[in-house]
């Protein structure tokens, strides 16, 4: 034998003391007590030796092998601990330092001014339905009382997907105003109606600070037996009430629209001054809000509804308009720039 048992014992037993990680240790036990290691061959070498003398260093190399095992199995454990040690250092959360705020999105004023809105309506019974934004001049146009020949169907003012002059009831265009809703719903024949249709509408403007090429209105129409102007006066003024404030005044003046007839626009008590003047309603203590009339017995008539028998009114505000107006902000193009600096602060 080469080298004494003891040597080896002694020997490799300071190099596991002094094994830093578990590869280094692992290499350690490979190299003693693997298939190549020092000990493996020992045991091999055995065979050359007398028999009196096998079972004595037999029993010797096992004793070895066995408080080699064991110092091993104990140094990994702690080598083990140290590293479990050092991640749970590494890894530990101060609970008590600040966070990083993440940033979260915001409702655009536009949202929580048509959300505001619906409730409102909700409220009062109204069922919210939609409506196509592409559609047909028919129920933009024509079913509304804007005939063929009407100004508001030049191009200036309506954008045009299919244009054909031989059948301009089937002309495509971008609805030019949520009224096409109105057609739609009354032509469907169940009745009485009472819907709000918020949504996007289309007109060929420039953009400035109070006009876009889309922006977006809400239409709200009443069809049903006995349905009366003072019904609609009534609707509009709980409306204004719970929307801009309970001092919130209404005022009806005499308009014209194609569909509606007596027509008018409203305006209501500016809710900043409350009637006095101020910036926000231009000295007049007044704001317009939103179009409205009875429905036109025309348009019933067209729509398969008898204007004998029913009655009905409806409303158009731009919603833009009352969002501009609620939160006192003097440029529509903030509306849609979407600049996040400008967004956050609703
Ligand atoms: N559609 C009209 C517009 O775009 C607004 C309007 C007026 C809607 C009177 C109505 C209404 O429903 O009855 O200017």
């Amino acid at each position: 034998m080469s080298r004494s048992l003891q040597e080896i014992k002694d020997e490799v037993a300071q190099k596991i003391a002094e094994a830093v990680d578990v590869e280094t240790l692992d290499a350690i036990r490979v190299s003693v007590l693997g298939k190549k290691g020092e000990l493996t061959q020992i045991l091999k070498g055995m065979k050359d030796l007398s028999p009196e003398e096998r079972p004595k260093v037999g029993q010797q190399v096992n004793e070895v092998r066995k408080v080699l095992e064991d110092k091993i199995a104990e140094q990994m454990a702690s080598l083990k601990d140290k590293l479990l040690q050092d991640k749970m250092k590494r890894e530990t959360i101060d609970v008590t330092l600040p966070g990083t705020r993440a940033i979260r999105g915001h409702k655009h004023p536009n949202q929580v001014a048509r959300e505001a809105l619906e409730k409102v309506f909700i409220g009062m019974g109204y069922e919210i339905v939609d409506g196509p934004e592409v559609e047909y001049d028919k129920y933009n146009f024509e079913m509304l009382n804007i005939p063929a020949n009407h100004p508001a169907k030049d191009e200036q003012d309506t954008f045009y997907i299919k244009r054909n002059p031989e059948d301009t009831e089937n002309d495509i265009l971008l609805r030019t105003q949520t009224s096409s809703v109105q057609a739609r719903i009354m032509e469907g024949g169940k009745l009485p109606i009472k819907i709000l249709s918020p949504g996007r509408v289309f007109r060929a403007d420039e953009v400035d600070a109070t006009h876009s090429p889309s922006f977006h209105q809400v239409e709200g129409l009443v069809v049903g037996k006995d349905v009366t102007m003072a019904d609609l006066k009534g609707t509009l003024d709980q409306f204004a009430r719970e929307f801009f404030g309970p001092g919130t005044k209404t005022k009806l003046r005499p308009h014209h629209f194609p569909f509606t007839e007596p027509s008018a626009e409203v305006d209501v008590t500016c809710f900043k001054c409350h009637g006095k003047g101020c910036g926000v309603c231009k000295g007049s203590g007044w704001i317009e809000i939103l179009g409205c009339g009875m429905v036109h017995p025309h348009v019933l008539e067209m729509c398969g509804i008898d204007p004998n028998e029913y009655s009905g009114f409806a409303f158009g505000i731009g919603l833009e308009r009352v969002a501009l107006l609620k939160y006192e902000i003097d440029d529509m193009r903030l509306l849609y720039e979407n600049d996040v600096r400008f967004l956050s602060q609703f």
